[in-house]
């Protein structure tokens, strides 16, 4: 049985309700902490999931000897800064994505987990449903032959609002980091890094994108087509094929268990993963699995392939003109 792991999350938003709830559900997880930068959201979120220490700011939670790991949810502006204040208070970091809002921020965050010896991963949350566990498996085994192409697509429509983090240029939002990060995410799983990146986008008013076409193209024309979008519900679905045959996942796969396998020798089938009802359980046992074994990081979302993720979206937002205010 592994070590009892002490959670403190800062930021009492959204997520941070789900991944409270996936905490619950954990074994050898605690959720110890709570901060806000408002006194009244943390006390309300401590009460909702029994947490014990409650602060005002992040700071506290940062220096106590009480967590061990430190759940990020803030914008993806505030990634870098709040992770760096965890990492150099050597605590480990489980951090939403995208992990940075480009290449620079991404590596002083890898170096301040090296320099001070703790676990840093991007919550890639998707990547450690079983159902991607089954993919991985079918691919490497041969099943599909080799992968040639990837057509994926997440599309959701949020109402336009130039406060809100997905339209917010000053909380690094737009289609690319906020959705694409998942589709950039799986291509880079099956073909790894794209030799040649192509895309077009429509800027939203605000100056972020609010969607996107991403061509990658890899070794021997291998290539995956990806669309992002704010403005339009999209199938959300993911198709991969190979020389043998495809696998697709089905409507909402960044949260899914439900796919088909399909070979060219005319076989079909509709395959279910067992998933649990909160599909943040699997990325928070990663987290504790790879403590338990003395990692810095987890193998399955390594640094390496988080930086190479940002690469390509650094690429695709420099041919697009897209520089956030703070940058
Ligand atoms: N894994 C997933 O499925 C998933 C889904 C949605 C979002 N996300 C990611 O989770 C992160 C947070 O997204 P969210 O949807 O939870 O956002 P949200 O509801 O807006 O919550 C973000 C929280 O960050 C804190 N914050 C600090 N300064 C802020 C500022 N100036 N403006 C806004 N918030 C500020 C606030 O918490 P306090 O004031 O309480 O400190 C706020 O509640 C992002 O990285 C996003 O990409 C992941």
């Amino acid at each position: 049985m592994g070590k009892r792991y002490r959670w403190g999350i800062i930021g009492a938003g959204h997520i941070a309700h789900k991944f409270a709830d996936a905490l619950r559900r954990v074994e050898n997880a605690k959720l110890q902490a709570i901060a806000s930068t408002n006194a009244q959201r943390a006390k309300e979120f401590a009460k909702k999931y029994s947490i014990p220490d409650i602060h005002e700011g992040y700071g506290k939670l940062f220096s106590s000897e009480a967590v061990d790991i430190v759940y990020i949810a803030t914008p993806h502006n505030f990634h870098c800064n709040n992770a760096l204040d965890a990492l150099k208070a050597q605590k480990h970091v489980l951090c939403e994505k995208p992990m940075a809002v480009n290449r620079s921020q991404v590596e002083q965050m890898i170096s301040a987990a090296q320099d001070n010896t703790v676990f840093l991963m991007e919550a890639m949350w998707t990547r450690f449903l079983p159902m991607m566990t089954e993919v991985r498996d079918i691919i490497e085994d041969g099943t599909i032959g080799d992968p040639q192409l990837l057509y994926a697509d997440f599309g959701v429509k949020f109402d336009y609002d130039p406060k809100h983090r997905t339209y917010n240029p000053d909380l690094a939002g737009g289609a690319l980091l906020d959705l694409g990060v998942y589709c950039i995410a799986l291509a880079s799983m099956i073909f790894g890094k794209p030799n040649t990146i192509l895309s077009t986008v429509k800027i939203a008013e605000t100056g972020v994108d609010e969607r996107s076409t991403v061509i990658l193209e890899y070794e021997n024309a291998k290539v995956a087509v990806l669309f992002q979008a704010l403005d339009l519900e999209g199938p959300r679905e993911a198709l991969i094929v190979g020389t043998e045959g495809s696998i697709k996942l089905h409507s909402g796969w960044t949260a899914g268990s439900d796919y088909s396998l399909k070979l060219n020798n005319g076989t079909e089938k509709k395959i279910s993963a067992e998933t649990c009802k909160n599909g943040f359980i699997y990325q928070i046992m990663a987290v504790q699995d790879s403590l338990d074994a003395g990692k810095t990081q987890c193998e399955l979302m390594s640094l390496d392939e988080t930086l190479a993720i940002t690469e390509t979206m650094d690429a695709l937002r420099s041919q697009w003109g897209l520089t956030y205010p703070f940058e």
